[in-house]
């Protein structure tokens, strides 16, 4: 299995939004929490906000990063890294559900981590999530208490029903600023 990564651009918004639809989809449903399918849905994702937002991560300057990984000419994953004040912040990264667990994410995460040089690594996600927060752990990120409450918060989308809300964590990787 050949992997490709190279620099995001605006211009692969559209095959973004699909990695990204089908992933949240099959990573985030939950029925239990009530974030059903239509949470997710492709409508979800092609409406002008999350464009908007979607497009906000494929720009790549001096104080964001964004790269896409392939195998062949599919488009498989993804990751923004971008400068928040002196640290750094980890949005939109995902690996499609039928390539995971096989180093993709890692070779994505390694880049990013390069990119970050100093300041430490923050990143959100849903608590239900609990793969991924496993993932976090094992590479050293705690529950960052000084975000939200306590670490927590919860997540709303304007485009889900007006009370559904989803539980959300902050994590941080500390490192040493010198
Ligand atoms: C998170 C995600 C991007 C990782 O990509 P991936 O290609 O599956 O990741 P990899 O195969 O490279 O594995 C990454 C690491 O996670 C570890 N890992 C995987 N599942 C794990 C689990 N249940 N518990 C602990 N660690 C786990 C792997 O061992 C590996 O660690 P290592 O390489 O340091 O030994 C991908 O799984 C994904 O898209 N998940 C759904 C969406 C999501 O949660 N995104 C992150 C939002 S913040």
């Amino acid at each position: 299995m050949r992997v490709t990564i190279r620099a995001a651009k605006p211009s692969d918004i559209k095959e973004y939004t699909s990695l990204l639809q089908r992933t949240y989809e099959s990573a985030y449903t939950n029925d239990s929490l009530g974030l059903t399918k239509e949470c997710f849905s492709q409508e979800v994702f092609n409406t002008a906000d999350t464009q908007k937002y979607l497009l906000s991560n494929l720009v790549n300057n001096s104080s964001r990063k964004a790269w896409l990984a392939f195998i062949e000419s599919q488009m498989v994953g993804s990751v923004t890294i971008k400068k928040k004040d002196n640290n750094y912040e980890i949005t939109g990264f995902y690996v499609t559900s039928e390539y995971q667990g096989r180093g993709i994410g890692k070779q994505l995460w390694n880049k990013a981590f390069e990119f970050s040089s100093k300041g430490d690594i923050l990143v959100d996600l849903y608590v239900h999530n609990k793969k991924s927060v496993a993932m976090y752990k094992k590479w050293g990120f705690v529950i960052d208490k000084t975000r939200g409450e306590n670490g927590y918060f919860y997540r709303h989308w304007q485009e889900w029903p007006d009370n559904l809300k989803a539980k959300c964590m902050y994590m941080r990787l500390i490192r040493s600023k010198d």
